[in-house]
């Protein structure tokens, strides 16, 4: 199969750089066009990034230009990792332009004609599109990720929702830094500190959960019925988002009852063997003090989210631990799988 041509908006950030990493021995997929702020265009991408993976800057990339981000010359699918004060205006250029623009920015995830996507939880609302096309009158569009935090909470919950409803969620984070871009917090502000503020990401969670969790109804997405309550924090690690979940069930349901859901779920991805797709989406540990980011953020390359320590909860039901990688699953891993949804679907032909 002749791989498709892509490029990457924002090549040179956090996610960008996992994007270039991602993308490099991508079966489907050929990263040939990097675009990034005035302060990049003109050098090339190892003058213009500070890399910061551990992975080592590909050979082929490390001496392709970076762009402006501009339409003209690009291809036509594109991954954006703009920062959200530029994505709105860059992202809606590209899509009037035709081009496809599977994004993670925040800016167009709550447009009732935009798909928030997780493959494995919604892929039916990639359908909004349609009304996208009719609505915006451009051949391109936009589809987005969630946020790095929900992931990992809707990943944890699509299967309890599927199995016994959801009635009630309260969700506390312990995010990593690098959910902050580069070069990100000042060491001093989180140097053996807790920061119990990110701004908006509370209301993000909050908002993209009962999305992510609707149900199309009339070619719109009906909100989810359940509440959703988020406290989001900063913490000392590198990667990986740890999240503290207690929730109320609709149906009755026991422990063993909760695993098995866990254990046993499996959607789309799977079925059509998406090549970013994680052969088991959720991942139980049974330890009593896991999951932990040290630990258990990279199995399944980052795509699985991994659960445990479930246990009964006095206030509301059941209560669990859930950690997922916040710039793989969190980002570009999440808008590549979105991406290769699109083209077995026939929206990239
Ligand atoms: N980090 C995560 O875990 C995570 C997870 C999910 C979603 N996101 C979202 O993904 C996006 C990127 O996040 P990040 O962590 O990669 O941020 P980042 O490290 O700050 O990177 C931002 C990127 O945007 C580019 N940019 C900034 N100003 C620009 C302008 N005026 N015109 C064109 N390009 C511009 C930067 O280019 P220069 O290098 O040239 O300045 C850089 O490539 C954000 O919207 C973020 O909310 C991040």
């Amino acid at each position: 199969m002749k791989k498709l041509e892509v490029g990457i908006l924002g090549a040179t950030g956090m996610v960008g750089q996992r994007f270039v990493s991602l993308l490099e021995h991508h079966p489907w997929f050929e990263l040939r066009w990097l675009a990034a702020s005035e302060r990049s265009a003109g050098k090339t991408y190892a003058e213009a990034c500070n890399w910061r993976l551990r992975e080592v800057l590909p050979k082929a990339v490390r001496e392709l230009p970076v762009h402006e981000c501009k339409p003209r010359g690009a291809p036509q699918l594109l991954f954006s990792s703009l920062d959200s004060k530029v994505a709105g205006v860059v992202e809606k250029e590209f899509a009037e332009a035709g081009h496809v623009v599977v994004s993670n920015s925040s800016n167009y995830r709550m447009e009732p004609d935009v798909p928030l996507l997780i493959p494995d939880v919604n892929p039916d609302h990639l359908a909004l599109v349609r009304l996208q096309r009719k609505q915006c009158g451009w051949k391109g569009m936009i589809v987005t990720n969630p946020n790095c935090t929900t992931v990992g909470l809707v990943m944890s919950l699509v299967p309890l929702e599927r199995s016994f409803g959801l009635e009630k969620v309260l969700m506390t984070s312990m995010q990593a830094v690098s959910g902050a871009g580069y070069p990100g917090i000042p060491t001093l502000d989180i140097l053996g500190n807790v920061v119990p503020f990110i701004g908006g990401e509370e209301e993000k969670v909050e908002r993209e959960t009962r999305k992510l969790l609707g149900k199309m109804v009339d070619g719109h997405v009906k909100m989810g019925d359940f509440l959703v309550s988020a406290h989001c924090n900063r913490v000392l690690v590198e990667d990986g988002h740890t999240e503290t979940i207690s929730v109320s069930l609709k149906s009755k349901a026991t422990i063993p009852g909760l695993l098995e859901a866990w254990r046993a779920y499996r959607s789309l991805p799977q079925e059509r063997d998406l090549p970013s797709a994680p052969k088991h989406p959720i991942i139980v540990r049974e330890e009593r003090d896991r999951p932990q980011p040290k630990f258990d953020l990279n199995v399944e390359h980052g795509m699985a989210t991994v659960v445990g320590r479930v246990r009964e909860c006095p206030v509301l039901q059941y209560k669990y631990v859930a950690l997922s990688h916040n710039t793989i699953r969190g980002a570009a891993g999440a808008a590549l799988l979105n991406a290769e949804l699109m083209k077995s679907e026939g929206y990239l032909d």
